[in-house]
């Protein structure tokens, strides 16, 4: 999709869509934005007599489509409801710009006009709104078709997306209309949008993509690619043999029973070396991801219930590269480092059993008592690795699809939050909260610890007890996180994967957690 921001009266642009907005003001009266009054006027008052018919009401989501019968250059016109004038925010403008990216999708529309209220985008807020209608318009055309056989798909929507995924649409042009006042600023948002939603989309199409595809192995050449593409970033992959030399057992016991070789990779973003002495002086925020390409939950093997989506339980790891593959162009002033534990979890003949015992890298001794609570297993060789780094972080933040429990705490739409420094856990909150992604803090409760305790190792990967999974896992993780340093633990499990279709994303991986990690990055 390609996009421009100028200054033009939306009775004047000629587009197959044009979008135009009301809202409702303080006394739940209907208020229509300038260019609705303009395109009004020349549709003889078709608008307002919808809205006096109660056809339409201004509410978040809520969209009217109309022909305009060649009254105005545009053939359809798109009435967009934006909610209470005083609570628009960038999650709002993210869902506007999805609502629309599905009407257009569905006309087959490869213009689209979005004449933007700006009477009611101060200058401050110009920039969210512009980043957030540019992400819902990318989201809300997102699909994954790549699997589909054109000649299969009967309705355009379909098509629209086959053709994304083509990279036809690229045909597809979306022009917002803006006031004089605002339009550099609105625009800046555009191009931020437009890079973040790229990135979303990156991790997507990894997620979606079937795990025979996604081995370890491919993983870490998409990362060894981002190197080589980016001058700011450098990579380095561990393979098996090099992972058992400095002592990560803890990952080669999970991949025992798995024909894939593993992977570690080792991502760093940095200014380029020009900037050197400036990049020296950044601080350093190190990411970790699980990145099981498939999960079947090793000898303790999973019902095929539980099995069919577990091609997403890398998704923490897609978001890491996905987040990589735009660092060079979003350029935040802090420098990265990438972690991901990258195998297959698979009941092979050689693979790790109940009872089996493996020392993670910092020495901790974990006794296996389910292999299908593997996250965990990798993770804690990950997360020792970080002491090994050159640069100590100022924060590490893991992003795992790591437990059922969070889900039956939480629900599919909201992730876990665990960390040790409230500092570190009211910025990712805050971020969370501006990016429309819905984390909510757990606690580690240390009291729980007991239930890790093994009688032949140091900790027992999985605990008796039915409740509380989310929470022992977190406290699993902890005993690997090297002391002094804020870490946090996303727990995504339930919103790294879509089950219901909604405006901003289809059914399949969602890149839950990108936009919120982005704009913590960002604000460095
Ligand atoms: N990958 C799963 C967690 C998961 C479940 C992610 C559903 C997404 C959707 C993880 O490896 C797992 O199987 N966890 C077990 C842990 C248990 C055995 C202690 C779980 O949650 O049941
Ligand atoms: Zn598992
Ligand atoms: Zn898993």
């Amino acid at each position: 999709m390609k996009f421009q921001t100028k200054v033009t009266d939306p009775t004047k642009i000629e587009a197959d869509l044009l979008a135009i907005f009301a809202w409702e003001g303080e006394n739940n009266e209907i208020i229509l934005s300038e260019s609705v009054k303009k395109v009004d006027r020349q549709l003889a008052n078709l608008l307002t007599d919808i809205i006096a018919n109660e056809q339409f009401e201004p509410k978040k989501n809520e969209t009217i489509l109309l022909h305009t019968h060649g009254k105005i250059p545009s053939s359809r016109v798109l009435l967009v409801g934006l909610g209470k004038l005083n609570e628009i925010t960038m999650v709002d403008w993210q869902n506007a710009g999805a609502v629309i990216a599905r009407n257009a999708k569905k006309i087959h529309a490869q213009n689209v006009a979005i004449s933007i209220p700006s009477e009611i985008i101060s200058l401050l807020k110009a920039k969210p709104a512009g980043e957030g209608i540019t992400v819902g318009l990318q989201l809300g055309y997102y699909s994954f078709e790549k699997y589909k056989s054109r000649e299969i798909l009967t309705s355009a929507f379909a098509k629209a997306s086959a053709d994304r995924s083509a990279g036809r649409d690229k045909e597809i042009k979306s022009v917002f209309l803006v006031s004089p006042t605002i339009l550099d600023t609105f625009a800046l948002g555009v191009i931020e949008g437009e890079i973040i939603a790229c990135a979303v989309i990156y991790a997507r199409d990894l997620v979606n993509e079937p795990s025979s595809v996604t081995t370890p192995t491919y993983l870490a050449k998409l990362a060894q690619n981002l190197a080589k593409q980016n001058k700011q970033i450098t990579c380095t992959v561990l393979s098996e043999k090099e992972m058992k030399k400095i002592g990560m057992n803890a990952i080669l016991g999970v991949a025992r029973g798995s024909d894939e070789e593993a992977k570690f990779i080792h991502l760093i973003y940095q200014e380029s070396p020009s900037h050197k002495a400036s990049a020296n002086r950044r601080k350093t925020i190190c990411l970790v991801g699980k990145g099981i390409t498939f999960d079947s939950g090793g000898l303790s093997l999973k019902p095929t219930s539980g099995m069919d989506t577990m091609k997403m339980d890398m998704a923490g790891g897609a978001d890491i590269l996905a987040i990589f593959s735009v660092l060079p162009k979003l350029k935040p002033k802090v420098n990265v480092v990438g972690l991901i534990a990258a195998t297959e979890n698979m009941p092979g003949g050689s693979a790790i059993k109940l009872g089996d015992v493996v020392t993670a890298l910092n020495g901790k001794t974990i006794e296996i008592m389910n292999t299908d609570a593997e996250g965990r297993v990798i993770l804690a060789d990950a997360l020792s690795y970080v002491d090994k780094l050159d640069q100590k972080p100022e924060a590490i933040i893991d992003l795992a699809t790591l437990t059922g429990a969070c889900m039956v705490a939480l629900g599919e739409e909201v992730a876990g939050l665990f960390s040790n420094h409230n500092q570190l856990k009211e910025q990712l909150l805050k971020q969370a909260n501006i990016s429309g992604e819905q984390i909510w803090e757990l606690p580690l409760v240390d009291l729980y610890k007991e239930e890790l305790k093994s009688e032949v190792a140091d900790l027992k990967n999985s605990t008796k007890s039915k409740y509380g999974g989310a929470i022992t896992a977190a406290l699993f993780l902890s005993e690997f996180v090297p002391k002094d340093i804020p870490w946090a633990h996303l727990d995504i499990a339930g919103p790294a994967w879509a089950e219901k279709d909604t405006p901003l994303r289809p059914v399949g991986g969602t890149g839950f957690g990108i936009v919120t990690l982005l704009h913590y990055l960002l604000s460095f």
